[in-house]
């Protein structure tokens, strides 16, 4: 069975929707994989307990720790790559996981490394998305799961989910809708990109 290594930085809300999907009964079979390894570049981050109390492997890469970003992201490969497995190379996800990754990491990773990001891509790349959103006046906002190329938040569209932003949205609001889009749509793209 296929390993899933995912990486997030706090929350990790979008990781207990993948678990909690890989460990169901009616989706492990299809998702033939299986969540080996939760990462985190931060040791407070949120989703580390859940992933724990779920029977995960937990690690914590500070960055802080490292003297450059080429420093971190190869020990951040060194630890990825204990999950491979032969003949299966796992399939690094991001979910949340709040760090520009270099040249060299995106890669060495080509085409096992999906991406999450809180907008319909290729608008609003980057940060600040639900604020930019609806400072732009749009009336629908969204979610993209795409693969990681090196420009950042780029790179070939895997999924996409659409929802109205309300005249009374706030960043918050809007996001907590998005959210809830994300749990959805972050696990089916993932059983989608295994299956192929
Ligand atoms: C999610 O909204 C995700 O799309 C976003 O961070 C949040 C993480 O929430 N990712 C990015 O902005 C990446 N550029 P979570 O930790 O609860 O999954």
């Amino acid at each position: 069975m296929k390993n899933i290594v995912i990486l997030i930085s706090g929350g990790g809300s979008n990781m207990a929707a993948i678990v909690k999907t890989a460990q169901r009964d009616d989706w492990a079979g299809r998702l033939g994989a299986k969540v080996a390894a939760v990462i985190s570049n931060k040791a407070d981050a949120k989703g580390l307990v859940f992933a724990r109390e779920h029977g995960i492997v937990t690690e914590v890469l500070d960055h802080k720790a490292f003297a450059s970003r080429e420093a971190f992201d190869a020990a951040l490969a060194a630890v990825i790559d204990r999950f491979d497995q032969p003949g299966a190379p796992a399939l690094v996800v991001l979910a949340g996981f709040m760090r520009i990754l270099t040249p060299g990491f995106v890669n060495r990773y080509a085409g096992r490394l999906v991406n999450i990001h809180p907008s319909l891509l290729p608008a609003f790349a980057g940060l600040h998305t639900h604020q930019r959103a609806i400072d732009a006046g749009c009336k629908f906002a969204g979610v993209t799961v795409h693969q990681v190329t090196p420009e950042l938040d780029h790179g070939p569209i895997l999924a996409q989910a659409v929802v109205p932003v309300l005249p009374s949205d706030t960043a918050d609001t809007l996001a907590a809708r998005l959210l809830t889009q994300e749990h959805l749509i972050y696990p089916r793209a993932i059983a989608d990109l295994l299956r192929k």
